[in-house]
């Protein structure tokens, strides 16, 4: 892993983290259509702040702590993996976490709510309308009311400083490549990917969610400007955010059963999903070589066994 040099506590953190290396998937299917299919497995980082997680909290954390804030305050839903990531930072170094969670305390809580809670992190539920409001604040100082300690981290840590820790995925990427396609909820990761492309390489973004065409302007919001051909593709988000169907999930249980890795069904799921069924409908050269990003997010299957 590449580092720009972070604060002590966020680099000894990293430091513990394992590698990230390429994958080569194997499947009859990508042979017979000449396309080569690799993962960069960011979920191998860390168990806990795995996969895209990391990536966009990085500079935000050295940010936090170089303004010494001590206090983290952030929102999500009550399986987000971008909280779950969050707490288990704070836990680990020491700092204050502060959880806005969408929607009312379930009598029940989540798995991931629990371990939010049981890392210290303190939770606050709010309404859906309250929630999307928060959605107007992307500055690390902009949340109203907020104390002078605490440090505001936008839904899903899409900040602008995201970019900089997501480019560190893609410059570790040591082979040639065509396409670079990533999973998309905020559009924070793929900014971040357009913006350290190289140069010749195209962008594919696939929307976990449905009518995400705002997605497009989030993205084109937080990047600076590029000559990326980059496009967001909407067909596979399976009915909606966190929606599966019988389908999906059987496409998700065949690859573990042949590659060994294991997808969840909000992103690489559908991601993965896409990019087979885009390839099995010849949509790219023969002779191309996609790099798809495995961005984690694992803990979140525990809410589809509850
Ligand atoms: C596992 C996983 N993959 C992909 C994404 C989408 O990332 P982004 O919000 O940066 O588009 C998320 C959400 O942050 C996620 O948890």
């Amino acid at each position: 892993m590449t580092s720009a040099s972070i604060n002590p506590l966020l680099n000894a953190l990293e430091k513990s983290f394992s590698p990230s290396p390429l994958s080569q998937i194997n499947d009859p299917l990508l042979q017979a259509h000449g396309i080569e299919l690799w993962l960069k497995r960011d979920d191998l980082l860390h168990p806990i702040i795995s996969g895209n997680k990391w990536r966009k909290l990085k500079y935000s954390l050295d940010n936090a702590l170089k303004s010494g804030k001590d206090s983290l305050i952030s929102m999500g839903g009550a399986h987000s993996n971008h909280l779950h990531a969050l707490a288990y930072v704070g836990k680990t170094l020491n700092l204050n976490t502060h959880g806005i969670i969408r929607g009312e305390q379930p009598s029940t809580l989540t798995a991931t709510l629990k371990d939010l809670q049981d890392w210290g992190m303190q939770l606050t539920y709010i309404s859906r309308t309250e929630y999307r409001n928060l959605r107007h604040y992307h500055d690390p100082e902009d949340l109203p009311d907020s104390k002078p300690n605490e440090y505001w981290l936008p839904e899903g840590g899409a900040s602008a400083l995201a970019l900089k820790g997501v480019a560190e995925l893609v410059t570790e990427i040591d082979i040639p490549y065509d396409i670079l396609s990533a999973p998309c909820g905020t559009g924070a990761t793929l900014a971040g990917i357009i913006n350290a492309a190289p140069k010749n390489t195209s962008v594919i973004g696939f929307a976990a969610l449905k009518n995400a065409q705002f997605l497009n302007d989030n993205v084109r919001n937080l990047l600076p400007s590029s000559n990326i051909n980059w496009q967001i593709n909407q067909e596979y988000h399976f009915g909606g955010f966190a929606k599966t169907t019988p389908e999906l999930m059987s496409f998700i249980k065949k690859f573990a059963d042949s590659t060994g890795i294991i997808l969840e069904p909000l992103y690489t799921g559908k991601m993965l999903f896409g990019l087979y069924d885009l390839i099995n409908k010849n949509t790219f050269k023969p002779g191309l070589r996609i790099i798809a990003i495995h961005t984690g997010g694992l803990q979140g299957l525990r809410g589809f066994n509850e």
